[in-house]
């Protein structure tokens, strides 16, 4: 798409969203997050990386930079008069905005995922989940729109609001413009990025991975969500997964602020998401903290890891708690 005047590369984020008509209050939300990033991205760079002193409904301590980016991003969609419920995955509870509207959006967010990496340096993000009206706990293929910011060498936005995936890229002004669009995935690929420790693997989870290492498949994983998932989809080929462990049948991503959004983007770029044995976004969420065990990326591949999983004996739970 381009406008007079404007090569498509030059597209800012609220002109493509204007564009393609979206609705107001959905471009609102969208570009209160992309605002958000900024803030975000310059905690990161100069910020502290030391414990917050606080821990999360997981157990797990927590950052200041988490805490910084979730008081960041909550003050922004509070103030933007468009939210009736928001989650995040820093919370432990949903926080009603304008809870019964069944105009507004729900939005559950990670606003930092992989902040244990920032003190080497690695690569970040944050993931984020939209709903029409107020309801956060129902399938994730409900979504009106998901998107990340993954806070790199560079800092991009990627973003699909239902109608294909599109990244957009931070320029000096530090706007959003447009730099691919339409992104699509192979229907396999020969990258493969395995989470969880590998001896706690089940045998099908195995057996899977040693049928990407035997098609030649390379290892690609960073230890950050956002990161490994945009090298499969920006490369177009490629599984992510983070299996269910022996001590831990839900492996440890979360259904509502990593695994759906994710999953959303994944299917809406020709790809499929999957906990082994069900469609990521058919699952009905019991708890806001839900885990599940996923394998995401290339439709074929994913398809493969279904066929290794359904020979294992003991099925395990598809969803809950970690
Ligand atoms: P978070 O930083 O939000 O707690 O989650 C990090 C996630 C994800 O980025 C990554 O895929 C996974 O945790 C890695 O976990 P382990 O290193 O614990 O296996
Ligand atoms: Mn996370
Ligand atoms: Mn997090």
């Amino acid at each position: 798409m381009s406008e007079p005047g404007k090569t498509k590369f030059q597209i800012d984020l609220r002109h493509y969203l204007r564009e393609t008509e979206e609705d107001r209050d959905l471009t609102r939300v969208i570009c209160e997050m992309a605002d958000a990033s900024k803030y975000i991205v310059n905690s990161i760079r100069t910020g502290d990386l030391g414990v917050a002193g606080t821990s999360n409904l997981y157990g797990e301590q927590q950052l200041a930079l988490d805490v910084l980016s979730d008081r960041i991003i909550r003050k922004r969609m509070l103030h933007s008069g468009v939210i009736a419920n928001l989650a995040s995955e820093e919370t432990s509870e949903i926080i009603p905005m304008d809870p019964e509207c069944e105009e507004k959006y729900s939005v559950a967010y990670d606003p930092l995922d992989g902040s244990s990496l920032v003190d080497v340096n690695l690569a970040v993000g944050t993931i984020v989940s939209i709903y029409k009206g107020p309801n956060l706990m129902q399938p994730g293929r409900n979504q009106v729109a998901a998107m990340y910011i993954l806070y790199g060498p560079r800092t991009t936005l990627v973003l699909s609001t239902g109608k294909g995936v599109h990244e957009f890229s931070m320029n000096q002004l530090m706007e959003y413009t447009l730099t691919r669009e339409n992104v699509r995935m192979e229907s396999s690929g020969k990258i493969y990025s395995p989470g969880g420790q590998r001896n706690l693997y089940t045998p099908g989870t195995e057996n899977f991975v040693r049928f990407m290492e035997e098609k030649g498949a390379k290892l690609r994983y960073s230890g950050g969500f956002v990161p490994d998932i945009n090298q499969i989809l920006m490369k177009g080929k490629g599984i992510f997964l983070y299996p269910h462990l022996q001590n831990a049948p839900q492996g440890k991503l979360r259904l509502l602020y990593e695994l759906n959004p994710m999953a959303f983007l994944v299917e809406q770029a020709g790809g499929a998401a999957s906990t082994g044995r069900q469609r990521i976004l058919d699952i009905e969420p019991k708890r806001i903290d839900d885990c599940a065990p996923v394998f995401i990326g290339c439709r074929n591949d994913v398809a493969k890891a279904e066929e290794y999983l359904r020979s294992e004996k003991a099925p395990m739970a598809a969803v809950g708690k970690a």
